[in-house]
């Protein structure tokens, strides 16, 4: 099968933001065979690339030259099973939340507590998807990525992605070079229920629930999100639009001299997060919004369009929160989404 090339392709509704933009040049790819057919196009080949998994981590503020490259490749499969563990290969096309049901449905558990994440299997090892006291990096094996330029395929082991909060070595030295095309998540056996999170335990407190299956962590993180995310359908939005900085002890502490209030919690290798969500409140952004974009008001770690808002308009907020929290607490936070 040869490739289709899509020219002028409006993209709103590829991204959950659900900005206008449009890709000048677009292919669908449904297999780690199509991405070798990109490298060898006489077109294709040597044009600059970009990647599209859901669109759920992405800000678009213009329309793109690059070929867009749309992962469309599926498939779940187990492909180890044993006392120990099972193993699951997932291509990269698959809805994340889609796996994390199937699992779940199946009798592989181990998933529940990144339930509802927006975006692609592909995508969740770029930006180490976490949430609710587990992230890709507890599950994740290994990834499957074909070169953008010499068209090798590789399998990288989860050791080898660099993967830290938020962060992976997709969005540094291999940006724009490579394509994932599945990914390997091991579940350990036997399950061990993972309810440390404060909002986890509340929840299941509050329904006197001790002894938790894996379909409670599920329903409760499912219950928690729905309460304070906003769902991409409803209104646009890229999940948490900056990442809770990161600082070291003598930062903390001066930070907290200033503010007291300040929400921090200690980190294992001393260094300390801060909660993003409580800086913006705290400097009264919460619920406002300018243009047609917003700052959520359950969760003011979320940007989103309040209706046919530009992505110009969304980054032209956020620039406008980093600097109120720069002045009040000298710090600059540092967006998640990847900005175009
Ligand atoms: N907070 C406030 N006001 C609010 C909301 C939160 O002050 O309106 C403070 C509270 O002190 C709260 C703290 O922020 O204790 C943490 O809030 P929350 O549990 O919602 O977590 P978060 O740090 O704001 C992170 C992730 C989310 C993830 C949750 C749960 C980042 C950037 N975000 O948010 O991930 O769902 O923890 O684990 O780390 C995403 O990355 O897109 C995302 C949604």
């Amino acid at each position: 099968m040869t490739l289709q090339i899509e020219t002028d392709v409006p993209l709103r509704a590829l991204n959950t933001f659900g900005v206008p933009a449009s890709a000048r040049r677009l292919v669908r790819l449904r297999s780690a065979r199509d991405v070798r057919l990109v490298v060898d196009h006489p077109e294709l080949g040597r044009a600059p690339k970009f990647v599209l998994g859901g669109g759920s981590n992405l800000l678009l503020t213009r329309d793109i030259d690059a070929v867009v490259l749309k992962i469309d490749i599926m498939g779940v499969r187990v492909c180890e099973d044993d006392a120990r563990s099972t193993l699951i290969e997932v291509g990269a096309g698959e809805r994340w939340h889609d796996v994390v049901e199937w699992a779940l449905q199946h009798g592989y558990f181990g998933l529940e507590n990144l339930a509802m994440i927006p975006g692609t299997a592909g995508a969740a090892p770029v930006q180490n998807i976490g949430a609710y006291g587990m992230e890709l990096a507890d599950r994740l094996e290994s990834v499957d990525v074909v070169d953008l330029v010499t068209g090798r395929t590789a399998t990288l082991p989860a050791a080898h992605c660099r993967l830290g909060y938020r962060d992976s070595v997709f969005k540094r030295e291999l940006a724009g070079k490579s394509v994932i095309t599945a990914i390997r998540l091991r579940l350990p056996k036997p399950w061990v229920p993972v309810t440390g999170y404060a909002d986890v335990q509340r929840w299941l407190q509050q329904r006197h629930i001790t002894d938790p299956t894996p379909r409670d962590v599920f329903d409760a993180v499912c219950a928690i999100r729905r309460a304070k995310l906003p769902d991409p359908a409803v209104l646009g939005n890229a999940g948490s639009f900056f990442k809770n900085p990161v600082v070291n002890r003598t930062i903390c502490h001066e930070i907290l001299q200033d503010d007291p209030d300040v929400v921090s919690y200690p980190l294992p290798d001393g260094t300390f997060k801060l909660a993003a969500a409580w800086m913006i409140a705290a400097c009264g952004w919460k619920g406002r919004s300018m243009g047609r974009a917003g700052v959520y008001a359950q969760q003011p770690l979320v940007l989103v369009n309040l209706g046919g808002a530009s992505g110009q308009e969304v980054l032209a907020l956020a620039r406008a929160v980093q600097d109120s929290v720069q002045r009040r607490f000298g710090l600059r936070l540092e967006p998640e989404p990847v900005i175009v």
